[in-house]
This record gives structure tokens, C-alpha cells and sequence, in this order.
């Protein structure tokens, strides 16, 4: 049973890709139009917009705006295709971890070698291409939530980590689209937020996207996890993904794998909640994935004030991976994959 969201996160429109600032979130809840490739770079990397999902969408929105600028340059249509898709290349490197953004930029190459229209042609399959993939997401989501819905127990708390959410997605959610999905059947169903240093997703985001939705939820710092899952105030844990390898190791916002660990400890099932589109059977591992390093301000710094000694180190990964033997299941569109993973896992994808 889906709930109606009132979040609608990106969306191609009127030769523009029109998405949420997620930077300004809860303070401000606008929208900014990014209207060239470079400036869709510039908002994946400074995370304008973020989350796997989203920002799969966000690197198929930008491909189009590449074709848009390169028409302009008047190319021969070999020029252009060649030109496109270097530039195409280029965007998939706007951000490392999350392979949703690789996938959807790759879909979109697919796209432009197989055409057989001019310059004109191929821009208008672009964006019919992009439009079907935000749609696509959407329903995909509800997908999850609904799956994911079938293992919340009757007036769970449930504990999720950063924001995999309808502002991590076009709109409903992974892990959030879970909780939409169970609310909607049983509105005693409840969410615990972890802050999510340092970006604080799960503050700014999380908390803020459920309050607009009417779903009730308490925000924790990172630390107090296993505080309360020891005093048995947590039912569950179900957070989303950035890429997930064949195994079912899985990356996820920095600090999921320790909630995991708590989360073993104390006996709570522990799950993942992603579309296909995060899994990456290119990989065996999660030691293959790349973990994104990100600027040592995020970490020094609070709201542009020091927080710390000057002159110290600092360490700043974006990421960490969950060992697959810490994951409960995998929520995904077409069921909840169960261990063993690289057998449920290849299964799903034939199934699909
Ligand atoms: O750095 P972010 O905010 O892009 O990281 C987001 C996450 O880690 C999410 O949990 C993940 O992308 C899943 S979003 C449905």
C-alpha cells in the first residue's frame, strides 16, 4: 500500500533539471535550475543534490544538458556523438561511490551509440530517456517500500541511518520508502534518525523530510545507537546503499557499518533497502569499492565554525562497506534477497 509523498526531489523540465537544494535543507526547502553539464557536475560534487538514487537521475539530466550546449557548437553529428560522450565520461567521475551514477550515465551512452537519429533526434531520445528513469524511480520505490513493508512488526521503532529517503531519490525513498510503505498500513510505526556526522543527513534530511510527511520521528547522535538498542527500543534497522557488490557487501554513508555491528550484537535485524540499479556484479567485494574522501572541513567544521584544535589530522571517508554477513536481507524491487547473496542476488537479476 503506497503512501502519497508531497516530495518531488528532481524532474526534468522545461530544458532544465529542476531539483531540490539539499544543501539548505530543513533552513530553506527550494528549488535551483541547473542548466549546463558543468553546472550538474558542480551540483553532484558540492551535493546540490545527493543520494544514490537522485544523483543517478541528476547524471542523466546532465547528459542531456551536455547534448543541449554541444548542438550549439554546430558539430558534424560524429563530432558531437564523440564530444557527448567524452563528456558523458566525465560526469560519471562527479562522485565515486554511489554506482547508481555510473549506471544511469552509462544508459544514457547506451542510448546516443545506438541511435540512428541526427543531433536533434538523439537529444529528443536523451530526454524521453531521463523522463522514463524518473518515472521509473518512483515506482521502483514504492516497489521497495511495499516489499520492505511485509518485515516492519506491528508498531516498530525503527532505526535508519543518514537519508535514503524521498530527497535521496526522484521522491518516496529507499529505506524511507520502507517506512512510508508500513506507516501507511500501521501508523504506530515510528522512526529513530541518526544525526549522521559529518553532513548530517540524517538531521537535516531525514528528520526533516518525515515532519513533512507526518511520520513520527526522534533524531538521535550517531553514537547513542547502541544506547538504545541495548534499553530494546529498536526494532529494526534499514538503511539504503551506494553500491552493493556481488557478495552483498554493501557501502553505505560512514558510521552504517557500525550501527550494523550494534545491530548484530544486540540481535536486531539489520537491512539494506536498494534498487537493482545499486547493485554492482562488475565487483566481487566490497574491498573494491571506492570509498570517496571528501574535503577535512566537513569534519573540522560545523556550520562554517571551527570545532576543533587547528593543526590537527583529519580523516574523512565518505562511506563505509557492511560486511554481507552483517545484512539481514537486501529490500530490493523484486523481493528481499536473502543469504546467500551471490545466489539471491544473481537470481534477482535474472528474474528482473
Ligand atoms: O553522501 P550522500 O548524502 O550522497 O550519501 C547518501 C547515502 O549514503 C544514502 O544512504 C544512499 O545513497 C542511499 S539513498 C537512497
Amino acid at each position: 500500500m503506497a503512501f502519497e509523498s508531497k516530495i518531488r526531489t528532481i524532474q526534468w523540465i522545461d530544458n532544465v533539471s529542476r531539483m531540490v537544494d539539499q544543501t539548505k535543507v530543513p533552513y530553506e526547502y527550494v528549488t535551483v535550475d541547473i542548466k549546463t553539464g558543468q553546472e550538474m557536475f558542480d551540483a553532484i560534487q558540492t551535493m546540490i543534490v545527493r543520494g544514490a538514487p537522485a544523483i543517478g537521475i541528476a547524471g542523466a539530466h546532465g547528459v542531456v544538458l551536455y547534448a543541449q550546449e554541444l548542438k550549439k557548437e554546430g558539430l558534424s553529428r560524429d563530432e558531437f556523438v564523440k564530444e557527448l560522450i567524452k563528456k558523458s565520461e566525465y560526469l560519471k567521475t562527479s562522485r565515486p561511490t554511489a554506482v547508481n551514477l555510473m549506471w544511469a550515465v552509462q544508459k544514457q551512452i547506451d542510448v546516443i551509440t545506438s541511435s540512428d537519429s541526427d543531433i536533434d533526434g538523439i537529444i529528443s531520445e536523451l530526454t524521453q530517456n531521463a523522463i522514463r528513469m524518473e518515472e521509473e524511480d518512483i515506482s521502483i520505490n514504492k516497489r521497495i517500500g511495499d516489499n520492505g513493508a511485509e518485515v516492519v512488526p506491528k508498531g516498530a521503532t525503527i532505526l535508519t541511518h543518514c537519508n535514503a529517503g524521498a530527497l535521496a531519490t526522484v521522491g518516496y525513498g529507499t529505506a524511507l520508502g520502507v517506512v512510508r510503505s508500513a506507516f501507511a498500513k500501521d501508523n504506530t510505526v515510528q522512526v529513530f534518525s541518526d544525526e549522521t556526522r559529518p553532513r548530517q543527513q540524517g538531521s537535516r534530511i531525514t528528520t526533516f523530510e518525515l515532519k513533512m510527511d507526518g511520520i513520527p520521528v526522534t533524531m538521535i547522535t550517531d553514537g547513542m545507537c547502541s544506547y538504545f538498542m541495548k534499553k530494546g527500543m529498536i526494532d529494526m534497522v534499514v538503511v539504503g546503499a551506494d553500491r552493493i557488490a556481488a557478495n552483498g557487501d554493501t557501502a553505505n554513508k560512514i558510521g552504517t557499518y557500525t550501527v550494523a555491528i550494534a545491530a548484530k550484537y544486540h540481535n536486531i535485524p539489520f537491512y539494506i533497502a536498494a534498487p537493482l540499479s545499486t547493485i554492482d556484479t562488475s565487483i566481487k567485494t566490497g574491498d573494491e569499492i571506492p570509498i570517496e574522501e571528501r574535503s577535512h572541513e566537513e569534519v573540522t567544521h560545523i556550520n562554517g565554525k571551527r570545532v576543533c584544535a587547528e593543526g590537527i589530522n583529519v580523516i574523512n571517508p565518505g562511506f563505509d562497506v557492511t560486511p554481507h554477513e552483517l545484512i539481514t536481507g537486501i529490500i530490493t524491487e523484486v523481493g528481499i534477497l536473502k543469504p546467500d547473496y551471490n545466489k539471491s542476488i544473481a537470481e534477482a537479476f535474472n528474474r528482473k
